[in-house]
């Protein structure tokens, strides 16, 4: 048995096997809780099923990984080493991308809020730029002209589709603050001027509908209005596209049995569209996608430690050493993340897992059906991989939990465990009493 198979065994609804139990009781033991555990082969796994389905049907590809969804740099690795190119949003993750080996050229940058440092940094290290908006445009061709190079650049588009998420993932919808707008002629004057500016050289177009899309609808919707607006950029402005990016936010399911689209379903659904608008269009640019949580989400699993039950007259709750301070996103968004007790398989009854962050909203997992742990125990909250660690935070005045990557039988640990000493870094050498 491999630490990877009692993984799998949670995963699969058998955190009472005595695998699983012995996998995570190993794990915790050895690097405490909570803890953040990453499989090494689910990230392979993701990244070549990503590669199966659209490679065979777009000949011209390119795949990039969304950095903010797990930036730790042994990830960031591992995905790389699948082929795919780095998307960033700020120039922290520019150097996390650099860092895992990437050359700066193969970057590409979007935020919708870029510093005039971070632009600098950009430019000196020859990242696309993806624009947000025209006073970034033309700080973004003042910047070139002044560090005497040319900016590769693309825009953001709000191509006004509504992909069907939660409000706070939903991206491409007009009152997003995302983008230039495709409608009213506002992507295209973008153009018209970025071609009139100096130091810049246009590259491509780029839009993101938003995360944890479930079906393939608003990709496709997107497709023909980016395709065509492509095509508008040739007729009217003479303008050839090297890559069309149709941005990230493939889902994934949250809950056990839940069908979600497929990278086969979204390929398979975008060709026709695809093919069509090229013959349209009269030459082909790069169909760009840019995941992140497909590809890390399910190969991470956060554990936490039980340190009391309680039932008062209204509920039972499960007081964990983790909150949100560890993972956010039941907080941030009201995600429902999967829980597992690990070694339990009593008769289920309705908990709430409660995190240790003094805060009524922190609330891990509410009213589910679980097997009632007692002090002591280990709970694993699943697909924790993508927005988990990166939004920890040391609230509370906690250290940030560990990170460790599995490989087979392997450990290794890509995070150590914050320290108290660590809590107070930033501050000075503290003096006498005041
Ligand atoms: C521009 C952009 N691309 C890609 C992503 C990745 O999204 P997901 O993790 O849902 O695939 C995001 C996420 O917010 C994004 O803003």
């Amino acid at each position: 048995m491999t630490l990877r198979e009692g993984l799998l065994r949670v995963r699969a609804g058998e955190a009472a096997h005595p695998e699983a139990v012995d996998a995570l009781t190993r794990l915790a033991a050895d690097h405490g809780t909570p803890l953040y555990v990453y499989d090494a082969e689910t990230i392979r796994e993701k990244a070549r099923a990503l590669r199966a389905a659209f490679e065979p049907r777009f000949p011209r590809l390119g795949l990039r990984y969304a950095l903010k969804a797990n930036t730790n740099v042994e990830i960031v690795k591992r995905v790389l080493a699948e082929g795919l190119a780095p998307e960033v949003v700020s120039e922290g993750e520019v150097r996390a991308a650099l860092r895992a080996g990437a050359a700066g050229r193969d970057v590409l940058f979007t935020s919708s809020s870029k510093s005039p440092s971070e632009i600098d940094f950009a430019l000196r290290h020859d990242v696309l730029l993806n624009v947000d908006n025209l006073d970034e445009l033309a700080q973004v061709s003042a910047a070139a002209l002044r560090l005497g190079t040319t900016a590769r650049i693309s825009f953001r588009i709000n191509p006004g589709v509504d992909p069907d998420t939660l409000h706070q993932i939903n991206t491409g919808i007009p009152e997003s603050k995302f983008g230039v707008h495709l409608d009213g002629g506002h992507a295209r004057a973008a153009y018209a001027l970025a071609r009139a500016l100096p130091a810049l050289a246009i590259t491509g177009v780029h839009c993101h509908i938003g995360s944890q899309i479930t079906e393939t609808a608003g990709y496709e919707k997107t497709a023909r209005r980016m395709l065509a607006f492509v095509r508008e950029l040739k007729e009217e402005l003479g303008l050839t596209l090297s890559f069309v990016d149709l941005g990230g936010g493939l889902g994934i399911p949250f809950a056990d049995g839940q069908a979600v689209m497929t990278p086969e379903d979204l390929a398979r659904a975008l060709k026709p569209i695809w093919d069509e608008e090229v013959e349209l269009l009269g030459y082909e640019p790069e169909l760009w996608i840019e995941p992140g949580r497909y590809l890390v989400a399910q190969a991470g699993l956060m554990v936490a430690r039980v340190n009391s039950v309680k039932t008062t007259p209204v509920k039972t709750f499960v007081n964990v050493d983790a909150g949100f301070n560890t993972l956010m996103r039941p907080a941030l968004y009201g995600a429902a993340h999967r829980v597992r007790i690990v070694g339990r398989d009593g008769e289920p009854m309705l908990l709430d897992v409660a995190g240790d962050v003094c805060e009524t909203g922190d609330i891990l997992a509410e009213g589910r059906l679980l097997p009632r742990p007692s002090a002591g125990d280990l709970v694993a909250f699943l697909d924790a991989g993508a927005y988990g660690f990166v939004m920890a935070s040391e609230y509370n005045a906690r250290p940030l939990p560990a990170e460790v990557l599995v490989d087979g039988d392997a450990v290794r640990v890509i995070r150590k465990r914050g320290t108290w000493e660590e809590l107070h870094r930033s501050e000075p050498e503290v003096g006498p009493p005041l």
